[in-house]
C-alpha cells in the first residue's frame, strides 16, 4: 500500500480539496498502485471516512481508480486522459526490444539463484561473511578460476585474479597503474563501450580510438599506446570476433612493445551461430589482462572479474624498452 503524502487545500472545502489533491497524486502514480484504505486515509488527514470514501468512489467511475471489495482501490491501468499521463506511461509497447546493453531479464533463473543462496547460507562457515582479502573472497576467485579453466581454456590462478566490480572498475586499475609507470596513451575500440574510454581519460591517459571493420578492431594502427581495451569474442556493439589474423597482429604488437591487452571477454560465453572463440589471453603473452564478466547472463548489476593486476616493478613503464619478459616482471604472471 502506499503512503500518501496529499496537501490538503480545505479553502473551497473538504471534499473538493481531497478531490484535487487525489486527481494531481494519481497523475504521478504508476498504474497499478495501491492506494490507502479510505479509513486509513480518513484518520491520517483528519477527515470524515466517508468523505475519502466518495471521492475514491467518484474516481473509480470516471476510470481514474479501480476497486474491488477485499483487494482494494489501486490507480487505473489505463487513465482515461491521455493528456495527463506521464511520459513514461506513454511509450508504445514493443513486441521485442533490441535495444544494446538491456538483456531480458524475465529469464533470470531466480529459483536456482535462491537455491544456491540458501546452499552457500547454509554450508558456508560463518567466518565466510566476515571482511574478505582485497583482492576478493578467495573462495569465489578459487571457484572462478576453476571456471575459467574449464569454460575458458585459461590456467588462471586464484592468487592472480582480482574481483572488481564491474568493467569500469577493471579498466581503471589497470591503465591507472600503467599511468602511474609512466605510460601516456591507450588503445580503446570505436565505436565500443563508452565508459572505457572515460576510464582511459579520467586516470590521464590519452584515448586512442581503433576503428571497427568486419574483422574486428584495426590493431595494425597500434603504435606507441602503453596497451589497448579489445572485445575480441564479441565487439560491442557490432558483434563481429576479431578475426584470427588480427589476433596475430595485436599479439605481435604486444610482444614487440610491451603493451598491454586488456581482453574484455564481453559475452564470451553467448554465441549462436560459431564455435567457442577462444581468448586472446590463451594465445599471447602473459601482459593480457582479462575482466571477465557475469553480469549479461544473470542481471546488469551482478558480479564482475578483471584478473590481477598487481604491479609490483617501480621501473617507469617503456614501451620500446619492455621486452614481454619485462613487462611479466611488472605484472607478475
Ligand atoms: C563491451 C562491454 N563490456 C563489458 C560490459 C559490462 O560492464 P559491467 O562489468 O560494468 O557490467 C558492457 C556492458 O554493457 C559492455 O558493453
Amino acid at each position: 500500500m502506499t503512503d500518501l503524502h496529499l496537501t490538503l487545500d480545505r479553502s473551497a472545502g473538504v471534499r473538493t480539496g481531497l478531490e484535487r489533491a487525489l486527481r494531481e497524486a494519481i497523475t504521478a502514480m504508476p498504474p497499478g498502485t495501491r492506494l490507502p484504505s479510505s479509513r486509513a486515509l480518513a484518520i491520517d488527514l483528519g477527515v470524515a471516512r466517508n468523505t475519502v470514501a466518495e471521492v475514491y468512489s467518484q474516481l473509480v467511475q470516471e476510470g481514474r481508480l479501480e476497486g474491488d471489495r477485499g483487494a482494494g482501490t489501486r490507480v487505473a491501468a489505463v487513465q482515461p486522459q491521455p493528456a495527463q499521463m506521464s511520459p513514461s506511461s506513454l511509450q508504445p509497447e514493443v513486441a521485442h526490444d533490441l535495444r544494446a546493453g538491456r538483456p531480458d531479464v524475465s529469464f533470470f533463473p531466480a529459483a536456482a539463484w535462491n537455491a544456491a543462496t540458501r546452499q552457500v547460507l547454509n554450508t558456508r562457515p560463518r567466518e565466510a561473511l566476515q571482511y574478505d582479502e582485497a583482492q576478493g573472497s578467495r573462495y569465489a576467485r578459487e571457484v572462478l578460476a576453476g571456471y575459467l579453466n574449464r569454460v575458458r581454456g585459461v590456467q588462471a590462478d586464484p592468487d592472480r585474479i582480482l574481483l572488481c566490480s564491474g568493467l569500469r572498475q577493471a579498466v581503471a586499475l589497470v591503465a591507472g597503474a600503467l599511468h602511474r609507470q609512466g605510460a601516456r596513451s591507450f588503445g580503446y575500440e570505436r565505436p565500443g563501450q563508452p565508459a572505457i574510454r572515460q576510464q582511459l581519460s579520467w586516470v590521464g591517459l590519452d584515448p586512442r580510438p581503433l576503428p571497427i571493420d568486419s574483422h574486428g578492431a584495426v590493431v595494425g594502427q597500434l603504435g606507441d599506446e602503453a596497451g589497448a581495451v579489445l572485445t575480441p569474442a564479441h565487439q560491442f556493439p557490432t558483434g563481429v570476433p576479431l578475426a584470427p589474423r588480427r589476433r596475430t597482429e595485436v599479439i605481435a604488437w604486444a610482444r614487440r612493445t610491451g603493451g598491454v591487452i586488456v581482453e574484455d571477454d564481453y559475452d564470451g560465453e553467448f554465441r549462436y551461430d560459431r564455435q567457442p572463440i577462444e581468448r586472446c589471453r590463451g594465445w599471447g603473452p602473459t601482459s593480457s589482462r582479462t575482466p571477465v564478466r557475469r553480469a549479461r547472463r544473470s542481471r546488469p548489476a551482478c558480479v564482475s572479474a578483471g584478473s590481477s593486476c598487481r604491479a609490483t616493478s617501480s621501473t617507469p613503464w617503456s614501451p620500446r624498452k619492455n621486452s614481454p619478459t619485462a613487462t611479466a616482471t611488472a605484472w607478475p604472471s
